[in-house]
């Protein structure tokens, strides 16, 4: 499969002071998507943002919000992310009781919907959700913190998560986050992801924004 791998700066690692003018920027050096990482400090160590603050950076950029959910309850905020602008919203599905009928919200509420895996929760999580799903996230390290290494087991994930989404014939994306750089983007390209979520590299990297977007390509 010949395909554009989109790429998805996450804004975890940018600069908080200035996240409006951080988006402008990632968007017009070629960013596909914004990835936004929601954390609870319950679910995950760490707290991030929430909807408010996404509201207010969603005029900064026409590219479709990424919105990746690591709280517990998801269900109660789910219609408060998708009035604030995601275009899509991805679950953890240990974040719940009932991964099914949350992804039927987020398609009630006309989003996309993903299910994010953990390094250690099997592809079996997935079974029986395939018809619901617009994208499948790798974690490619534990969630809760940018800047960690990548964890090369889930290569073998990706290549048989790769299998499923061909073999059901779907337009899903799949899509790996942690420990992106140039280095391990081919490795994740070659198992069959279509996008890559890279907060450091992007952000952090030794190039422009354009530069690090274009050499995770
Ligand atoms: C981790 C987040 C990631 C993270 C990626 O919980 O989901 O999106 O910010 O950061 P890097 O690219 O620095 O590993
Ligand atoms: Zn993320």
């Amino acid at each position: 499969m010949t395909q554009k791998t989109l790429i998805s700066p996450s804004i975890l690692s940018a600069d908080f002071a200035t996240l409006g003018a951080e988006i402008a920027a990632i968007d017009a050096a070629g960013a596909d998507m914004i990835h936004v990482d929601v954390m609870d400090g319950h679910y995950v160590p760490n707290l991030t943002i929430g909807p408010a603050v996404i509201k207010a950076l969603r005029p900064h950029s026409q590219k479709p919000f990424d919105v990746h959910l690591m709280i517990s309850p998801v269900d109660p905020l789910l219609e408060d992310f998708a009035n604030a602008g995601a275009d899509i919203i991805t679950v953890h599905p240990d974040a719940g009781p009932h991964t099914h009928r949350t992804l039927q919200a987020i398609k009630g509420l006309g989003l996309k919907a993903g299910i994010a895996l953990n390094p250690g929760t099997p592809i079996d999580a997935i079974d029986y959700l395939m018809d619901d799903l617009d994208l499948i996230l790798v974690m490619s390290v534990n969630p809760g913190y940018g800047g960690q290494s990548f964890i090369r087991s889930q290569l073998t994930k990706i290549k048989a998560l790769r299998e499923r989404i061909d073999a059901v014939g779907r337009d899903i994306i799949l899509e790996v986050d942690g420990g992106v750089n140039p280095e391990t983007a081919p490795l994740c390209r070659a198992a069959g992801a279509t996008a890559l979520v890279a907060g450091s590299a992007v952000f952090k990297g030794a190039g422009t924004y354009a530069e690090n977007i274009k050499a995770l390509r």
